[in-house]
């Protein structure tokens, strides 16, 4: 279902745009004797300095402890350097570079700019949220500006993994579960951080990560060995990663992890086969932060020797951190263990990402552009939007019997404005926050008081994220208590509880804030409750007993204001799950592209026991339910869709017909079928609506997903309108791994959904003849 290579989306106006100039800049001919011109007057010593990546700023993990740098770079043993801030600092360095050593190769300069550099967006699975591709490129495109004023010409994003486990704390940093939304995500982020040239000064290479199967760390324990099977790695996992590399991306890196007994960072399937030979990637491969020494303490290596080697065999053209290729890589190639033409081949790699950045001709930021780079009006605006578009809201009921909770009338006098995360600048901005500053942030507390005037807002902040007094409940009950109706602001930490090296066992809210939500709720008056996180929460009681529930995300720096239009009905939320969200911890990994199994549970309520062998012998659990709390693709809006009229205009393809269209000329670019619905908008307000297309194929020689993505579409609607939603679909998205490890389509009865989420809408059906 998951085409190979990834065709531009059928489905989207906004995927479908020419990454030539981008591809062809890596390998253009003028470059090419540049690049083979300095190649000749290199030692082998200099070819590995080209290999050796530092970090040389604030560690983003353990350190080397080294601190040379400026003698090193004199000597050309570093190629690149990462998390050095600002460009006098960057400009530093490469003067040292450029003008100092032998042969003047410039430095690249490289940062995680993940959601954004000084503006921050929304953390990755927020934006994910939006379903908005353009959006993301958008919000890509601020981050490169701001980034490369200030001398980075580099970003280690997107995270393209596939993430179906809440329990890792990574899940914040990537666009969730769907090979398909992340692929049109990945797409989206490296055509925003590239633009439509590498060499504009305002560019930075992108660098899809972490390759691969990072996201499926086993029981979502951050850095914990992977086990795929060949035909899931490229059924789900992989997609996200070639849509990348079709869109461009200068530059990968490879993951921490294990896959299946063998390091990613020394993996000569995953880096050679499927990456260079199968799909052709001409970038550069980095590690990760020294996964190439992490080889030891995986067993694959017992010394730095062995790993440099092994890392450099398999395809890893860059070490980041580790010193191993430093102190390690001539010496092999002196040995005859490592062809020292292999060595010219990454240094190649790399020379060709500094050509096509134009470093060798601009190597220097220019330090007057950069604070008026930052924060720009139409950037901060940007932002917004982009906040806006990532909220999802999960419930809204009436309070006693009227109207929904949300939005909010002006006709409430006083808001008792409640929780840690109400009034915290640090927090807003997410994890991995490049130079995301609290004082930049607009939190909910005066963006409300500038909505409604202070004497309206009561605020206490009720509880620390973790820990807190008995004096602070009282406070907070009693502002409730005086107050119309409570905004109850709960979540994470983001920077300690979400992102690297923060998985958590458990996904209630942290501390004591369960206890203070239900403190307020037992006061009786309404509560809207704002879950700030860095991945879905499990809180059965809240979605039972809040009559209103909002995922927040961590939003940016526009956090406030986008969260008072939308509390107040200015903006209509519009945002979408783009992951399973679990009830309960055990439910983990949950996803909704899952296999049917044998006995499946259907539609049996399982909130009560068994009472016969057909509920019984059942994949169940005895204790929970089988669903989740809301399937991916969910949201609300304070308007109503219905979907209805699904056609298709064909009720058979052949599966011959549709293999050669796949296996030749334009790869899944013709249309193999129309499928259309009528999406009304029943309610009063206009809003906007993700339109989402679903497949499902029975009888094939591997076991398919009970429902897969495979296309969706945002519309506007008017009260009252209607609008045909029409989606073109292609081989590709009938197109599966199949037993023979061969992405072909086969015979197959197929259903097809168009709607609002991964668990209703109407269907259709039609088959797949030989
Ligand atoms: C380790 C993380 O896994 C990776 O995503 C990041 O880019 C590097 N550190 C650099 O900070």
């Amino acid at each position: 279902m998951y085409c190979q290579p990834l065709p531009a989306q059928t489905t989207s106006p906004t995927s479908v745009r020419s990454t030539a100039t981008v591809r062809s800049s890596l390998s253009d001919a003028a470059s090419e004797k540049k690049v083979e011109a300095l190649l000749q007057k290199m030692t082998l010593e200099e070819k590995v300095g080209q290999l050796v990546q530092y970090s040389a700023g604030q560690p983003t993990g353990p350190g080397t402890g080294r601190s040379d740098y400026d003698d090193m770079i004199r000597k050309g043993e570093v190629g690149a350097l990462f998390n050095i801030t600002t460009a006098h600092n960057i400009n530093a360095y490469q003067r040292i570079a450029v003008e100092q050593s032998r042969l003047h190769v410039p430095l690249i300069f490289g940062l995680d700019v993940i959601h954004g550099f000084r503006t921050e967006f929304p953390i990755p699975l927020g934006l994910a949220s939006s379903w908005d591709p353009e959006l993301i490129e958008r919000t890509a495109r601020v981050a490169a500006r701001e980034a490369s004023a200030s001398g980075i010409r580099w970003t280690f994003s997107p995270m393209v993994d596939i993430a179906r486990d809440a329990r890792w704390g990574r899940i914040t940093e990537g666009s969730g579960e769907d090979p398909y939304l992340g692929a049109a995500m990945a797409r989206a982020y490296v055509r925003g951080y590239q633009g439509a040239r590498l060499d504009a000064t305002d560019s930075i290479a992108a660098c899809a990560k972490h390759y691969v199967g990072y996201g499926a760390a086993e029981g979502g324990r951050d850095y914990n060995a992977v086990e795929l099977s060949v035909h899931t790695l490229r059924q789900f996992y992989l997609p996200p990663f070639h849509a990348a590399v079709d869109a461009g991306t200068a530059t990968l890196m490879s993951a921490f992890n294990s896959l299946n007994g063998v390091p990613a960072s020394a993996n000569p399937f995953t880096l050679k086969q499927i990456l260079r030979k199968e799909w052709g990637f001409q970038g550069l491969v980095d590690s990760d932060y020294t996964a190439v020494a992490e080889l030891v303490a995986h067993g694959v290596a017992s010394d730095g020797s062995t790993a440099a080697r092994k890392a450099f065999l398999a395809g890893v053209d860059m070490d980041m951190v580790s010193s191993l290729y430093h102190e390690n890589l001539a010496q092999v190639v002196l040995s005859g263990e490592v062809p020292e033409t292999a060595v010219d081949e990454a240094v190649r790699r790399v020379l060709r990402v500094k050509f096509a950045l134009g470093l060798f001709e601009h190597p220097y930021a220019d330090e007057t552009r950069e604070a008026g780079a930052m924060l720009q009006p139409e950037s901060l605006s940007l932002a917004r939007t982009a906040a806006e578009r990532s909220l999802v809201l999960l419930k809204n009921a009436s309070f006693s019997g009227g109207a929904p909770v949300l939005p909010l009338s002006n006709e409430a006098r006083t808001i008792a404005l409640i929780g840690p995360l109400a009034d915290d600048p640090y927090n807003m901005p997410g994890s991995s926050s490049a130079q995301g500053r609290s004082e930049d942030v607009i939190t909910l507390r005066m963006a409300l008081i500038q909505r409604v005037g202070a004497d309206r807002v009561r605020f206490a902040k009720g509880t620390d994220i973790l820990g807190g007094s008995e004096e602070q409940f009282a406070e907070a009950l009693k502002t409730a208590e005086q107050s119309d109706v409570v905004i109850l602001a709960l979540g994470e930490n983001a920077p300690e509880m979400t992102g690297e090296a923060a998985s958590r066992a458990y996904l209630g809210l942290p501390g004591r804030q369960q206890q203070l939500l239900e403190k307020i709720v037992a006061t009786g008056k309404p509560v809207v409750l704002l879950l700030f996180s860095g991945r879905p929460l499990t809180l059965p009681w809240a979605f039972e007993r809040v009559p209103a529930v909002l995922a927040a995300w961590f939003p940016g720096v526009q956090a406030g204001p986008a969260l008072v239009r939308t509390i107040f009905g200015e903006a209509n939320p519009s945002g979408k799950l783009a992951v399973s969200w679990p009830r309960s911890v055990g439910q983990e990994p949950l996803y909704y592209n899952a296999l049917n199994t044998g006995r499946p549970s259907g539609n049996i309520d399982l909130t009560h026991p068994p009472k016969n062998g057909d509920e019984k012998y059942i994949s169940r659990y005895i204790d929970e339910q089988n669903s989740p709390q809301f399937p991916f693709g969910y949201g609300l809006s304070y308007t109503d869709y219905r979907y209805g009229n699904l056609q298709i205009d064909k009720t058979q393809l052949s599966a011959k017909a549709l293999n050669d269209e796949l296996h030749g000329g334009e790869r899944g670019v013709g249309t193999a079928i129309n499928v259309s619905a009528e999406i009304t908008n029943t309610g009063t307000r206009a809003g906007e609506e993700t339109v989402q297309l679903y497949v499902r194929l029975r009888g094939t020689s591997v076991a398919q997903p009970v429902r897969a993505l495979s296309g969706f579409q945002r519309v506007a609607l008017a009260p009252g309108e209607t609008r045909k939603v029409t989606f073109a679909l292609g081989a590709e998205a009938f197109a599966f791994w199949n037993d023979q490890n061969r992405f072909s389509v086969e015979p197959a009865r197929v259903t097809l959904w168009v709607s609002p989420d991964s668990s209703r809408g109407p269907e259709a059906t039609l088959q797949i003849t030989k």
